[in-house]
C-alpha cells in the first residue's frame, strides 16, 4: 500500500493524461544563451529533473517577444520561429526522461531583473524595487491599443510554436505580478480604457490571451493558466475576482487553472521564505476549485510528501506543483513513490540558492542544499578511485554533508560529535518559523544511518584521527563575545544558550541587528517574553540577510510590536540593564533589562586541531565549513560536497 496513494494516482490535463498529480512548477534557471535559445546546459538540467519522476514537466517562463517580453539574464524565449528547434530539443529530452514536457509563456510586463529593457505595462506604475540605471528607466512605459493587440498575438503565435516543438501541454504565465496580472491588478492598473477600471475590463487582456492561445493550438491541445490566487497587494485583486476569472477560462476552454499568489512585491507569498507557514497559497486553490470543474493544481511551500498527499486527500487540489523542492532534490517524486519519503533532501526555503546569490545577482540558478542544481554533468558523486579512511571532525552542516558525500563514494567514514547531529541548525530549527530545518537534520542523520557511517559521540583529539588517512575537520563556529564591561554578568547570555532553554527574566533586551537578533527577538515574544532590541545602526538586518528572510522578519517584527532602539552603541553592561551612547549624538542613556541577550554574529571556533593534525602527519588535512569562515548553509554544504567529490 502506498504511503502516498492520492499522489500517484495517474490524472488527466485536458487530454493529456498523467502518470501521477506531480509536476514542476515552473522555475526560471538562467541557463538559457543569451538570444533565449535552448543550451546544453538547460538540456543536462531538465533531463536530470525528469528522471525523478514528476509527471509533467512546466518548463520555465518563456518570453514571448522581443519587445518588452524578456524578464531576465538569459531567459528562455519562445518569440521567434528560430527558437523552435532548440525548444523541441528540449521537449525531446523531458519526454525521454518519462515525464511529459509543458511550457509556460510570459510577457515581463513591469517586472524586469537587473536592467533588462524596455518596461511596458498598462499603466505607468514602476515595481519599487526597479532602480533607475544610467540610461535605463525603472519606470515602465504605457502600452497603446495597437501594442495590447499585438502582445495577445504573440502569446497565440508562441503557444503555437510550443506544440510545434513537441511540447505536451502550454501554460499561460498569468501570475506574480507579469504582465497579465499588472492588467488584472488595480494597484498597477489605473486606465480609463476598455483595458482598465472594471473588472470586466481588467479581466479582458488575460481573456484575449486565453482565447487566442486556444485558437492557435486547437481545441484539443492541453493549455493551463497560472494566477495568483491574490497578488496581496492592499489595493490589488481579491481571490473573487480569481474567482470569476476562472470560471470565465475554464468557458474558454482552459485546461487547469495552476494556482500560485503574490507578485514580486509581495515576494514572500510567491517564494515563501521558512518564516512563513507551508502550503501558503493553497487555500486559494482550495478555493477556486470551488468555482471550476477543471483540475486545479496547488503550489507554493508544499515541501514534503506528506504536505503534498494531504492537499489532494483533503480536495484542496487536483495536482501539485512543485518548484524549489524538485531542485532540494530532484528524485522528491521517485522517493516518496517508492516510500521513502526520509531520503528525500527537503527544500528549506531558504531562498539563498535560488534567489539572492543567482536570480538577482546575474547568476544562473543554484541550490544551497543541492549543490548539483546548475551543475548537472559537472558536479557528480562518483565511487572514489581509492577507498580511504575519512574521519570527520564536527556533525554540523558542513560535517554531515562531508561526511555523506564521501561515504555515497565508498569511504570508510568515521565522524567524531560530542552533541546530537545537527551543529548550528540544533539552535537554529528550535524557532517554530524555522521548523523547515528541522526535516533537513533529520535528511542528514538518516543518510549517515544508511551509509553505515560511524558516530563517535566524543570530542576528536589529534589522537583520535591517527591512522585515518583524511581528517575533515568541521568544528564549526562560536559566537562572537563582545569585549565590555560587565560581559560576564550572570544576567547575560548568548542567543545560543536562548535556544538552548536558558532561563530568561521578565524584560530582555537583545543587543544585534542581525539575522540572529532578529530570530531570537522573534523566538522571545512567541514564549511569551516581553523582549527589545538595541542595534548600533540605524536598522536591522543590514546585510547578509536573505531579501524574503529580511521582509519577512521585518513584518514580523511590526507585527509583534517589539521595539527596536536604533543609534545606540553599548558600552557596558549592568545588574539592571546596559549602559549605551547614541551613535548621532553621543548622549548616554541606560536601558534596563533584566537579562541582556547578545547576539552579535559567529566567527571561527579558535581551535587547532587542523594544525595538530598536520604536524601528526594525517596525510591530508582539510577544514571546511563555519570554522572558515561563519557563513550560511549554502556556504557549507557546497564546501563540503566539493571537498567530498575530489577526494
Ligand atoms: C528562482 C525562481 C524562479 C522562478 N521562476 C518562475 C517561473 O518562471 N514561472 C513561474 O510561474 N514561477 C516561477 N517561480 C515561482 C515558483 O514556480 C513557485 O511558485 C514558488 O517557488 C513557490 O513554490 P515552491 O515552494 O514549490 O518553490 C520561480 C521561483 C524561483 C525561486
Amino acid at each position: 500500500m502506498s504511503k502516498f496513494p492520492n499522489l500517484f494516482t495517474p490524472g488527466r490535463i485536458g487530454s493529456l493524461a498523467l502518470k501521477n498529480r506531480i509536476l514542476k512548477a515552473p522555475t526560471s534557471t538562467g541557463m538559457s544563451n543569451i538570444d533565449g535559445s535552448v543550451s546544453e546546459r538547460l538540456i543536462r538540467h531538465y533531463r536530470d529533473v525528469a528522471r525523478g519522476g514528476a509527471g509533467l514537466i512546466i518548463v520555465e517562463y518563456a518570453y514571448v517577444d522581443n519587445h518588452g517580453a524578456k524578464s531576465a539574464h538569459c531567459q528562455l524565449g519562445i518569440s521567434t520561429d528560430d527558437h523552435i528547434p532548440g525548444l523541441a530539443w528540449l521537449a525531446q529530452s523531458i519526454k525521454e526522461e518519462g515525464s511529459c514536457a509543458g511550457i509556460q509563456i510570459e510577457h515581463a510586463g513591469r517586472q524586469k531583473f537587473l536592467g533588462i529593457q524596455p518596461i511596458v505595462a498598462p499603466s505607468v506604475v514602476p515595481w519599487p524595487a526597479l532602480k533607475a540605471k544610467k540610461g535605463q528607466a525603472a519606470v515602465p512605459r504605457e502600452l497603446t491599443e495597437p501594442e495590447i493587440l499585438q502582445i495577445i498575438e504573440d502569446f497565440g503565435s508562441s503557444a503555437l510554436r510550443a506544440k510545434l516543438a513537441g511540447f505536451d501541454l502550454v501554460e499561460i504565465h498569468g501570475a506574480h505580478g507579469y504582465l497579465i496580472t499588472n492588467f488584472l491588478s488595480p494597484h498597477t492598473n489605473k486606465r480609463t480604457d476598455d483595458w482598465g477600471g472594471s473588472h470586466e475590463n481588467r479581466m479582458r487582456f488575460a481573456l484575449r490571451v486565453a482565447e487566442n492561445c486556444r485558437a492557435k493550438v486547437g481545441p484539443d491541445f492541453p493549455l493551463t493558466i497560472r494566477l495568483s490566487g491574490t497578488d496581496y497587494e492592499p489595493d490589488g485583486f481579491p481571490i473573487e475576482e480569481t474567482a470569476v476569472l476562472a470560471k470565465r477560462l475554464e468557458a474558454l476552454g482552459i485546461d487547469a487553472i495552476h494556482v500560485s499568489g503574490g507578485d514580486h512585491h509581495q515576494m514572500i507569498h510567491q517564494v515563501s521564505p521558512m518564516a512563513i507557514e507551508r502550503c501558503h497559497n493553497v487555500w486559494a486553490a482550495a478555493e477556486l476549485k470551488k468555482h471550476v470543474s477543471i483540475p486545479i493544481i496547488a503550489s507554493g511551500s508544499i515541501t514534503l510528501p506528506e504536505l503534498a498527499e494531504a492537499v489532494l486527500a483533503e480536495g484542496k487540489g487536483d495536482f501539485i506543483g512543485l518548484a524549489r523542492p524538485l531542485w532540494a532534490d530532484p528524485e522528491w517524486p521517485i522517493k516518496a513513490q517508492e516510500g521513502r519519503p526520509e531520503d528525500i533532501r527537503p527544500c528549506i526555503r531558504c531562498n539563498d540558492g535560488c534567489l539572492d546569490r543567482t536570480f538577482f545577482n546575474y547568476q544562473a540558478v543554484s541550490c544551497s542544499v543541492n549543490p548539483e542544481i546548475g551543475r548537472e554533468g559537472t558536479f557528480k558523486i562518483t565511487p572514489a578511485v581509492r577507498r580511504k579512511k575519512i574521519c570527520v571532525i564536527g556533525g554540523g552542516v558542513a560535517g554531515m554533508e562531508a561526511a555523506r558525500v564521501c561515504a555515497l563514494r565508498g569511504h570508510s567514514v568515521t565522524l567524531f560529535e560530542k552533541r546530537d547531529l545537527g551543529g548550528a541548525l540544533i539552535e537554529g530549527s528550535v524557532a517554530e518559523f524555522k521548523a523547515d530545518l528541522r526535516p533537513m537534520i533529520d535528511y542528514w542523520k538518516t543518510q549517515m544511518s544508511k551509509l553505515g557511517i560511524e558516530i563517535r559521540r566524543e570530542e576528536a583529539t589529534a589522537e583520535s584521527a591517527a591512522g585515518f588517512d583524511v581528517a575533515i575537520v568541521a568544528v564549526g563556529g562560536e559566537p562572537a563575545v563582545p569585549k565590555l564591561p560587565g560581559i560576564d554578568h550572570a544576567n547575560v547570555v548568548d542567543a545560543l544558550d536562548v535556544f538552548n532553554g536558558a532561563e530568561v527574566g521578565k524584560q530582555v533586551l537583545v543587543l544585534g541587528g542581525g539575522e540572529t537578533a532578529v530570530e531570537t527577538a522573534l523566538y522571545l515574544h512567541d514564549q511569551g517574553v516581553p523582549v527589545s532590541m538595541l542595534v548600533r545602526r540605524d536598522t536591522l538586518m543590514a546585510h547578509d540577510v536573505a531579501i524574503t528572510d529580511r521582509i519577512a522578519y521585518s513584518e514580523m517584527l511590526v507585527k509583534d510590536g517589539i521595539p527596536v532602539i536604533t543609534n545606540l552603541q553599548v558600552k557596558a553592561v549592568n545588574a539592571d540593564g546596559v549602559t549605551a551612547s547614541s551613535t548621532t549624538t553621543g548622549e548616554e542613556k541606560r536601558i534596563p533589562a533584566d537579562t541582556v541577550v547578545t547576539a552579535l554574529g559567529y566567527r571561527p571556533r579558535t581551535n587547532n586541531l587542523a594544525q595538530s593534525l598536520r604536524e601528526r602527519k594525517i596525510p591530508e588535512v582539510y577544514e571546511i565549513g563555519d570554522c572558515v569562515r561563519a557563513a550560511r548553509i549554502f556556504d557549507a554544504v557546497h564546501a563540503a560536497y566539493k571537498l567530498g567529490i575530489r577526494i
